[in-house]
């Protein structure tokens, strides 16, 4: 039995997902038996505070260091999503202040901070994951190279005064030492700051069986009741909560010191929804489970059934999420042949544990696959548009979330 990471309590089991390699290292070549690091990879349910996390952390180490191969400007959605907030950041919150400081943990390429670089404000990304820091620099990002929590959090301080913005995408879920985090923001933060993340939102996840939004790297799935909680843990209150579509469907929460910013009505709505969904409740997380394990099931049925017809299947997009399907499901190179993406850290690799080759993402129609399986579902529309000749030339797409179905 583990214990929670914001309260301490017991986390009861949900969901297990087997034995699963780290999501995001893609080896030069199969590797021989034993050579691959393997976690047990089990979603579990604070029994005190509610809170939907891993029971099992990997060492930070073993996901986020210099052969990090994610790119967040991957994908052009995201780069505007991204640009979108830097530009509102700039009119709203950072506008008026006469020297305002930003520090995003988790900057990556310097998607976001790019924009604020551009616009000369003052800023750092806390980025650990080394050749990826170094991207950021280039664009003219200023960097620290490390992990955020309290020590980085007082160092900051000391060397560059209080942040009027402290932001986090896709980055404070992957994070299990979040108290230390929390403690390191309420130490960074001026008085009236904010702390804003953006998060796969717990609501989603159930509501599409989006399983595979559960991997070594998040150890989280938050909801606007359990944030709201963690804040309050802190001396923080939750005062705004906006949905956003991307990443097949996340929160973005705003914190600020309790007490010195009014919380937005939508706070207190969204909580209310996900209470009278019953969200967090155990019957309403097993029915979510078992739904888990029937799209599974129903996904190697039909792969299975397409190769025994003798179709090709390919997939798309080597994401880290799809580690969780590939590896829970069993679906390895006889029945996925090729995975097509097009970030160039993981060409010519193999995916994890299951070792289907990957390569570019402009070798798709070389010759194009009976089926391909959309492994990177969440940009849908982004890959479905550019990629119109597949559809045209008789091509399907396949995809499991929300459940499995030939598009
Ligand atoms: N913000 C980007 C990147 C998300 S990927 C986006 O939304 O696309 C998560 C990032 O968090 C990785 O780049 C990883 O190296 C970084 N990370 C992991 N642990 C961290 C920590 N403790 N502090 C800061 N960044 C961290
Ligand atoms: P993403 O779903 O953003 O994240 P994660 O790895 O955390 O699950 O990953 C998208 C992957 O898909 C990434 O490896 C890049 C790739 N990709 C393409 O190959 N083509 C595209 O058009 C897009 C948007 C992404
Ligand atoms: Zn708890």
């Amino acid at each position: 039995m583990s214990q929670c990471r914001v309260c301490g309590r017991s986390v009861e089991l949900v969901l297990d997902l087997g034995s699963q390699p780290l999501s995001d290292v893609f080896p030069p070549e199969p590797p021989a038996a034993g050579q691959e690091f393997f976690y047990r990879l089990q979603l579990g349910r604070c029994a005190g505070c509610a809170t939907v996390q891993l029971l099992e952390e990997v060492p930070r180490e073993r996901m986020f260091g210099e052969h990090y191969p994610y790119r967040s400007s991957g994908s052009s959605v995201m780069r505007t999503h991204f640009s979108d907030w830097a530009k509102h950041l700039l009119g709203t919150e950072l506008a008026g202040k006469p020297d305002p400081f930003v520090v995003e943990l988790g900057c990556n390429d310097g998607v976001m901070l790019g924009t604020i670089a551009e616009a000369g404000v003052r800023h750092l990304g806390v980025e650990p994951s080394g050749g990826i820091a170094r991207t950021a620099e280039e664009r003219g990002v200023r960097v620290l190279t490390a992990y955020f929590e309290k020590e980085t959090a007082a160092a900051i301080a000391a060397e560059d005064g209080p942040a009027d913005v402290i932001y986090a995408a896709n980055t404070l879920c992957h994070i299990p030492y979040i108290g230390s985090v929390l403690d390191g923001v309420s130490e960074l933060l001026t008085d009236d700051g904010i702390f804003v993340f953006e998060d796969p939102y717990l609501g989603d996840v159930v509501a599409a069986t989006s399983f595979d939004q559960i991997y070594d790297e998040h150890y989280f799935l938050f909801s606007a009741t359990t944030v709201a909680e963690l804040a309050r843990r802190h001396g923080l209150a939750l005062v705004d909560v906006e949905r956003l579509a991307v990443h097949g469907g996340e929160v973005r929460y705003t914190l600020a010191r309790e007490g010195k910013r009014p919380a937005s009505p939508a706070v207190a709505e969204l909580v209310a929804e996900e209470a009278e969904r019953r969200l967090h409740d155990p019957a309403t997380l097993a029915a979510f489970a078992d739904s888990v394990r029937h799209n599974a099931r129903e996904l190697i049925a039909l792969l299975t059934r397409l190769r025994e017809d003798g179709h090709t299947i390919a997939a798309y997009g080597a994401t880290a999420k799809s580690a969780t399907v590939t590896n829970f499901c069993g679906i390895g190179p006889e029945l996925v042949t090729t995975v097509y993406d097009t970030t160039p850290e993981k060409q010519g690799r193999v995916t994890p544990g299951t070792h289907i080759p990957v390569s570019p993402a402009s070798a798709f129609d070389a010759p194009y696959p009976d089926y391909a399986l959309l492994f990177a579902w969440n940009h849908a529309a982004e890959i479905m548009a550019r990629e119109t000749e597949f559809r045209e030339r008789g091509g399907r797409w396949i995809t499991y979330v929300p459940d499995v179905r030939v598009l």
